[in-house]
């Protein structure tokens, strides 16, 4: 498909445009997707030329290896205007541009509105847009939105508001980026395509889910934004309980977007609101200390720049969210995710029931084996595939069983060169499929969860700094599953300890 738009990109010398987006819209250019008849205007309050403009968008494909001649043509589809967003005159400057590009460029009043800067801006751009005439009556006009879509429900809703009253929500495109990701897009083929786990997919078989988000990087250069927002708000609102959604929905009557949109939210709204006990009891927070890593040593979170020397602000948590329907009452789904922790890893542990009665429990020795939980773990990243843990017979006399994995990975080379989420949800953006972003819904929905447990969190002081960098997070986080008689299964910071790289 070669498709014909004008994107606007608000934020347009910000990092997000510089590191995702720009490569993203080449590496469409280059497979065929934009052709001849796209356009970019980048706006900010810097006062660039088009010139400096195109030569920072090469500057940002650079690692993607354009012939010359590739990289200034692709360029040369980028215009530059300096815009304050609250200065109604630059935007009828901006529907001049607007308008010559599409006719230069035949763009039949394609619009795509990408808003890559701070959220308090979001409702007076589209103000704008709509006032100052720039939205059009043919072709499409279509609003992408990067998080953080408000900071609790009140005013996630008072944005959507402002939103709304412009837009119709088949034309927002609300991003999340793992929505984007490879292997996030697989759990429904995973559950959807094969029997054997779509059978299984309830209380009756399932024991636990465990779904770990780690990170090994600390809060970086972001300590003004993190400090404001803390892990449960950065990773826990969005990613993770469209993750939770995902793994719980039912069966969608088609893989429309709609469809999966009906069942995500049906299963947000059966994940149990908590009580303030049902917090304490339920959700752990964290914030790390100083560490060491093998060789690598980590200061204290808040020692980073930008970071109060009494910060509250949790760079971990880990919690149990039930889901008080027929297919999951019962069923934990534990979640954890953190900064400075032992590595960067993304994945979801699926732990089924053990078999009713072990009958290798023999009577004539002293010890019995052990059977394990059959486990289906989904890698995300770094590395993508799943495995699939199963109990054999110990090679030899008698019958011993002991775990084996199945364990499938996609080379490093398909890792590689598989498109990026960015790249995907621009495509997406493009055709006009919501099904990879979040609906109003969803994000309605995964506030109210999460502000029960920050309404609770904000009466109780912290006793930070609770884990060392390093580690995979406070004690508190493994006693909340050992209460159910539960184990993380992940636990990547063993191998560390047993080599006497970690204490
Ligand atoms: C972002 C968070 O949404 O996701 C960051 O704001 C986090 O704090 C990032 O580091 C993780 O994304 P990824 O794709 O690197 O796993």
């Amino acid at each position: 498909m070669n498709q014909s738009a004008l994107f606007t990109i608000f934020g347009g010398t910000g990092d997000l445009a510089k590191r995702k987006l720009y490569p993203s819209l080449f590496r469409l250019y280059r497979k065929g997707n934009l052709k001849d008849h796209f356009a970019v205007i980048g706006t900010a309050r810097r006062p660039w030329s088009d010139e400096h403009y195109r030569e920072i968008v090469q500057e940002t494909i650079k690692d993607l290896h354009p012939s010359p001649a590739e990289a200034e043509e692709f360029s040369s589809h980028f215009y530059y205007l300096s815009h304050n967003v609250n200065d109604t005159n630059h935007y009828d400057e901006l529907r001049e541009l607007t308008e010559r590009l599409d006719e230069q460029y035949q763009l039949a009043n394609n619009r795509v509105y990408y808003l890559a800067m701070a959220p308090q801006f979001f409702g007076t751009i589209v103000q704008h847009l709509q006032s100052q005439g720039i939205l059009t009556e043919e072709g499409f006009n279509r609003l992408v939105i990067e998080k953080p879509f408000g900071f609790d429900y009140d005013s996630a809703n008072e944005l959507n508001r402002q939103i709304r009253a412009v837009f119709p929500e088949k034309d927002i495109f609300r991003i999340d980026h793992y929505l984007g990701k490879e292997m996030i897009q697989n759990i429904a083929v995973v559950r959807f395509a094969n029997n054997i786990f779509e059978s299984m997919w309830n209380n009756r078989y399932i024991d636990n889910i465990q779904i770990t988000f780690s990170e090994s990087l600390g809060v970086e250069d972001r300590g003004g934004y993190y400090e404001n927002s803390g892990a449960l708000k950065d990773m826990v609102q969005n990613h993770i309980l469209q993750v939770v959604s995902l793994l719980a929905m039912e069966v969608p009557v088609s893989f429309s977007d709609e469809s999966i949109r009906l069942e995500k939210v049906k299963a947000l709204k059966a994940i149990r609101r908590y009580t303030t006990e049902e917090v304490t009891e339920n959700f752990v927070r964290g914030q790390y200390d100083a560490g060491k890593l093998d060789t690598t040593e980590f200061i204290p979170y808040r020692k980073e720049p930008n970071v109060a020397e009494d910060s509250a602000t949790e760079t971990f948590v880990a919690g149990k969210f039930l889901i008080d329907n027929f297919r999951w009452s019962g069923v934990p789904f534990y979640i954890r995710t953190g900064k400075r922790m032992t590595e960067k890893g993304t994945r979801i542990n699926i732990v089924f029931k053990q078999v009713p009665v072990n009958v290798f429990h023999f009577d004539n020795e002293d010890v019995s084996p052990e059977l394990s939980h059959n486990v289906l773990t989904i890698y995300i990243q770094p590395t993508e595939g799943f495995s699939l843990t199963l109990n054999g017979k110990q090679i030899g006399q008698g019958f011993n069983p002991e775990p084996v994995k199945l364990d499938f990975r996609q080379s490093a080379e398909v890792t590689e060169n598989s498109p990026e989420a960015y790249e995907k949800l621009l495509l997406d953006a493009l055709r006009g499929d919501g099904t990879n972003f979040s609906h109003w819904d969803e994000v309605a929905n995964s506030w109210e969860i999460v502000d029960c447990i920050k309404k609770t969190w904000d009466q109780i002081t912290p006793d930070f700094p609770n884990y060392a960098a390093g580690t995979m997070g406070p004690k508190a986080s493994f006693d909340l599953l050992n209460k159910n008689g539960h184990d993380w299964i992940w636990t990547p910071d063993n191998w560390y300890r047993e080599r006497g790289k970690l204490d």
